[in-house]
């Protein structure tokens, strides 16, 4: 059945500093947090009448009740306008968007890697899997202390998340696809499915390791996006018509996606 989907006008609730040039913003969207789930991302329109035309997507991060949050990076123009925005302050809100993250009951453990901003398109998802007592490592890489997100949230939730920072700063000094090597390595367990979200670069890098242990895989892409309602196809990626196959079609990220299987993807780059 289609999922309903709501264009919210709501007010800021808190837009608070979290870490270097990362914010966490809540907004009262009831019908949205009923109705999100793990993966999903909105569309959020906060500059109407200024300069900035296009919506911009993030993932729902956390569900409170009627309210949601996002966590999100300053990269430009519009994340830097948002950032700056005060509590009271109207934005619009479209949303629950795109498919989601499919979790099976017979899993014996679930492996969460999430690389900088990524980590924010994982949380609802870590959420439900501690509700569902699923046995879950969380990989968290970030490039110094000051740029590491989640590492409180994710330990309220019960797990103790394993850091890669590129320089050492604090966890492991490398990179989170080295941790989720030495994991596949070690464990014992069968029925195991990676949940991944970050660059590009840290995605195509977790396919590669999870073909390589034959390993399942989703990833949730992040492609630029104009209407996010599957009509511009400005987000496309190549997927694979068939595992194994060469012959593909481009399939809306906003639409399709976001969350993919990962041997499906034809990683451009
Ligand atoms: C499904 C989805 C979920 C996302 N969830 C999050 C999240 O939870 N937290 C977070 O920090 N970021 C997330 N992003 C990335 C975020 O949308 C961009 O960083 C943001 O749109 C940049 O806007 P800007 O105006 O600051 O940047 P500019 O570079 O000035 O943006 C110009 C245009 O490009 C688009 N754009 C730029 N970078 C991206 C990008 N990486 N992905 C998609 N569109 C982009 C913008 O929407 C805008 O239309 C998500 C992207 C997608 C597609
Ligand atoms: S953003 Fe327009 S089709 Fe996906």
């Amino acid at each position: 059945m289609k999922q309903k989907k709501y264009d919210l006008k709501t007010t800021i609730l808190s837009n608070q500093k979290v870490a270097e040039d990362h914010y966490m913003l809540h907004c009262n969207c009831p019908e949205i947090a009923h109705s999100a789930e793990p993966g999903q991302f909105i569309h959020v329109l906060f500059d109407a009448g200024g300069g900035l035309l296009l919506r911009r997507p993030f993932t729902i991060y956390t569900i409170e009740g009627q309210q949601i949050s996002m966590l999100y990076q300053v990269i430009g123009e519009g994340t830097s306008i948002l950032s700056k925005m005060k509590p009271g302050t109207a934005i619009h809100v479209l949303g629950p968007l795109g498919n989601t993250f499919t979790v099976c009951d017979d899993l014996d453990l679930a492996i969460v890697v999430g690389g900088g901003a990524g980590i924010a398109s994982l949380m609802l998802l870590i959420t439900e899997l501690k509700t569902r007592q699923i046995e879950t490592s969380v990989l968290v890489g970030a490039m110094n202390e000051s740029r590491l997100l989640s590492q409180t949230d994710i330990q309220d939730l019960g797990i103790t998340p394993q850091i890669a920072t590129d320089d050492g700063s604090v966890g492991y000094q490398g990179l989170v696809t080295d941790l989720l090597s030495g994991l596949l390595s070690e464990t014992s367990k069968h029925r195991i499915t990676v949940f991944t979200c970050g660059p590009y670069g840290m995605l195509k890098a977790v396919a590669n390791i999870c073909h390589k242990f034959d390993t399942v895989c989703q990833v949730a892409m992040e492609n630029r996006m104009g209407c996010a309602l599957g009509v511009c196809l400005g987000c496309v990626c190549k997927v694979r018509i068939e595992t194994d196959s060469e012959e593909f079609e481009y399939q809306r990220v906003c639409t399709e996606g976001p969350v993919f299987s990962a041997p499906n993807i034809i990683w451009d780059i």
